[in-house]
């Protein structure tokens, strides 16, 4: 068995498709740009993924909890996290394409450029002036550097530039009936500030003691100038995150503490450690004292999937100006008041999809010399698994496809259980494989004898005979989310 050459973004947008994971948004219309749909498997594979990160959240730690705020806020919400005056992306236009840029991406983008001709200062020197300009909000002078560095539209192959512009990523839309009542509001860019505002309403009914946490799954919309790769880089999205509310001079201590937590999360539910790394920020966002990422090795290089940072009390202190509602928390240990520092974990539940398919994503060599043939599978753990297992008669005749309904029945409330009849055995353990199913379950003739049925598991292709009465605990307790909370 050997393994096949490297996977490309293309073979995953593909498998994804048409084995029903995710398909293009509206695609009888020629899709929408930067929005998808997950399929039939893909919603389970996502849904498994939420559960694990909620349990391990809210079922691991007795002091967080969990919240579900709503989309649209209060328009002050904005004001006060800072989104409306500061969640820009720099962007620039190709007055012959009229195709549409990042600045940041196109300088990085030529940073990349030096750094692979062997160059790292001369692209290191260029980042640092584009964060010297950005910095200092020099628009024109990004312009200038993106013309002085020769930069030009991969469309129309000229450097034919208008002026950068900011350009805010926040969807807007109004609320009211009537358009002179109406005002207008934004769809959250991120989950994060439905659990602030909630601060109090949690502490208080929860009567929960600092450090606490409170944890929330949810859509985040984000008007992206670039969209691209996949789901990586979406305009409507799920966020999973977390606030953890900490005594002030104590965040170092959480951030450092949450920071490898998350590392083991992903770890857990089985990416590999050589396709994690953490990349700290340099240059922090307009609300932490600290950053870090959680990158995966996509196919198109370490992306980030996950943040943590360090807030300070910047979002409660500026929900505490706005409002006029104190945001403070009475600790009784040290006799204080204050308003708490947060350390927040933030993952991509879209990202962390993405990851868990291209990892899962296998394609191997089987057989020997003339039997030799391709075989591709997604080894995602059993407890991930869209469809935990399939009973597949061997054939529809003489009893055994009745025999094999009735199995699949007895395990449907234990866990996802499929009932396939349709073609050849093996090419119903491709189907299966193609989807991750961790466990077939083939009824033959001798289950008409004995009660005895073969499980072939997916990774190796073995074979074990086992007595139907065992099969509930033995599938049962390979597919648990349990095997993935125990290790984290
Ligand atoms: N509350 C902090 C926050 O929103 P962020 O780094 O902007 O921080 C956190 O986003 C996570 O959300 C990212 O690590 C990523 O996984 C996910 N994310 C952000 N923008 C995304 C997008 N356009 N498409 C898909 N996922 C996105």
């Amino acid at each position: 068995m050997s393994q096949a050459p490297a996977t490309s973004l293309q073979d995953i947008i593909s498998h994804a498709k048409e084995y029903g994971f995710v398909f293009p948004s509206s695609e009888i219309y020629d899709g929408l740009q930067a929005v998808y749909d997950y399929g039939q498997n893909g919603v389970e594979l996502k849904n498994n993924l939420k559960a694990v990160w909620w349990k391990a959240m809210t079922q691991l730690n007795d002091n967080i909890v969990g919240i579900d705020a709503s989309i649209f806020m209060h328009p002050l919400t904005w004001k006060a996290s800072g989104h409306v005056d500061g969640f820009n992306d720099p962007m620039i236009d190709n007055k012959d394409s009229k195709k549409r840029y990042r600045a940041d991406q196109l300088l990085e983008g030529k940073a990349e450029e030096y750094r692979e001709a062997g160059q790292p200062e001369k692209a290191q020197e260029l980042l640092n002036e584009m964060g010297r300009l950005l910095g200092a909000e020099d628009l024109a002078g990004v312009r200038d550097l993106i013309i002085a560095e020769g930069i030009k539209c991969q469309v129309s192959g000229t450097a034919n530039w208008t002026d950068v512009r900011q350009f805010n990523l926040m969807f807007s839309t109004q609320v009211g009936s009537v358009a002179e009542d109406s005002s207008q509001i934004y769809l959250r860019p991120e989950t994060a500030q439905g659990i602030f505002v909630n601060f109090l309403n949690v502490q208080k009914s929860g009567r929960m003691k600092v450090p606490f946490g409170i944890a929330q799954i949810g859509k985040a919309f984000r008007n992206e100038i670039v969209a691209r790769q996949f789901t990586f880089r979406m305009r409507e999205f799920e966020q999973m995150e977390m606030q953890f509310f900490v005594r002030p001079g104590s965040e170092m201590e959480w951030y450092n503490t949450w920071k490898e937590a998350r590392m083991k999360f992903h770890k857990a539910i089985g990416l590999p450690a050589e396709s994690l790394q953490y990349h700290d920020h340099e240059k922090l966002a307009h609300y932490a004292n600290a950053a870090v990422d959680i990158e995966y090795k996509f196919p198109f290089g370490f992306r980030e999937i996950e943040g943590i940072h360090s807030r300070t009390d910047f979002d409660l202190r500026n929900h505490q100006e706005l409002s006029k509602k104190k945001q403070q928390y009475f600790d009784s240990e040290i006799n204080q008041n204050y308003i708490p520092y947060v350390v927040e974990t933030s993952v991509g539940a879209d990202r962390l999809f993405l990851a868990t398919f291209c990892n899962a994503y296998t394609r191997e060599t089987v057989g020997e010399g003339e039997g030799q043939k391709e075989r591709v599978y997604l080894k995602l753990h059993p407890a991930l698994a869209p469809v935990k297992a399939a009973v597949l008669p061997l054939v529809k005749k003489d009893g055994l496809a009745e025999k094999a309904q009735s199995i699949a029945q007895s395990l449907k409330s234990s866990f996802r259980t499929v009932y396939d009849d349709n073609a050849a055995i093996g090419k119903r353990y491709t189907r299966q494989d193609l989807i991750g199913t961790p466990y077939c379950i083939a009824v033959d003739y001798q289950t008409m004898e004995d009660d005895t049925v073969t499980i072939r598991h997916r990774d190796s292709m073995e074979q074990e005979r086992v007595h139907i009465s065992e099969l509930k605990d033995k599938i049962g307790y390979e597919v648990a989310m349990e095997r993935i909370l125990e290790v984290i």
